[in-house]
């Protein structure tokens, strides 16, 4: 569980952070989600202390990241800048996180297996594409068994194999119990990712909800309707109040109005139909709709 409070960071005139407040739960996975420059990063560093509050507070499991005797055992995190000795093989700068952080050296091998990177554990990280890095970096996080796991933009610049490998680990480990939490200004990654969302807009809270909730929470559902009297039923329709467009000849965009009353008008009006689809929002248009007016 994170508990974030309140949270505010400005850096100058800056207000990155601007009273936030949520929870991450555990056993599901938590997508964060807002364009560049919401605040994401900045949260979560603030998460794991690396960057200290102007007002609020963050929690880690009921005490603040850093109060907690073996952090990397409680929470683990792979941050947008990445820290690895280039030098050093894979495995040995697990092994030196390990031994600093007293785990046990055998689960160095064991997160390795688990990123796919066994095969490459004596390999320098530093020639490591970014891909490898991304692994290696959540090989970290993961090294302490941690009951949290933070990832900032895991997937950035990850190849679909990638992509999807993030997609799985992540939704299993929510699986077995853990709190995951993982941002990105990636609405579509988001839809298919998590089951939670909170979205943040220029530091501020703009959701907190179910991905499905804010789907269903956007007014604008339209109709596609195929018809050979699209003029007719066009006119039909705009007198009952509805908003009509046509991308071609036959086809219209329905807004305000239901496939039902739709259906029933041309029914009534001797209109024959040949395709009447109900678009459900995608989270896209959701997102737009929740930050327009917000400048952003
Ligand atoms: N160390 C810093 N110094 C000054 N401004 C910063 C610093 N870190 C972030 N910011 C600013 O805070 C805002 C939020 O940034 P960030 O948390 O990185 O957003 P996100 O991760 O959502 O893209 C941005 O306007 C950014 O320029
Ligand atoms: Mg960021």
């Amino acid at each position: 569980m994170i508990d974030v409070e309140n949270l505010t960071k400005r850096y100058g005139k800056t207000v990155a952070v601007d009273g936030l407040s949520f929870q991450v739960r555990p056993g599901q996975v938590t997508g964060f989600l807002g364009p560049n420059g919401a605040g994401k990063s900045t949260t979560m560093r603030m998460i794991i202390g690396l960057d200290r509050p102007t007002a609020g507070r963050a929690t880690v499991l009921g005490r603040p990241y850093a109060a907690h005797a073996a952090p990397l055992c409680v929470l683990g995190a792979l941050l947008e800048a990445r820290s690895v000795h280039r030098g050093r093989s894979a495995r040995n700068h697990l092994l030196a996180l390990a031994q600093t952080h007293g785990i046990p050296a055998r689960r160095v091998d064991e997160v390795l297996e688990t990123v796919g990177l066994g095969k490459v554990a004596g390999r320098r990280a530093g020639g490591f594409s970014l891909g490898m890095g991304q692994r290696l970096g959540i090989a970290a996080a993961l090294l302490g068994d941690p009951a949290v796991v933070m990832l900032d933009e895991p997937v950035n610049g990850l190849d679909p194999d990638g992509v999807r490998w993030i997609r799985t680990l992540l939704k299993d480990l929510a699986a077995e119990g853990r709190t995951v939490l993982v941002s990105s200004h990636l609405m579509s990654e988001m839809a298919v990712t998590a089951e939670h969302l909170v979205v943040v807009g220029r530091g501020r809270l703009l959701a907190d909800t179910t991905v499905s909730e804010l789907i269903a929470s956007v007014a604008v559902s339209r109709v596609l309707v195929r018809s050979p009297d699209a003029t007719a039923l066009r006119d039909a329709l705009v007198s009952t109040g509805a908003t009509v467009t046509g991308r071609e000849p036959g086809l219209l965009d329905v807004d305000g109005a239901t496939p039902e009353s739709i259906g029933e008008l041309a029914a009534r009006s001797g209109l024959v139909l040949h395709e009447l689809t109900p678009r459900r929002a995608s989270l896209e248009e959701a997102f737009m709709e929740l930050t327009e007016g917000q400048g952003l």
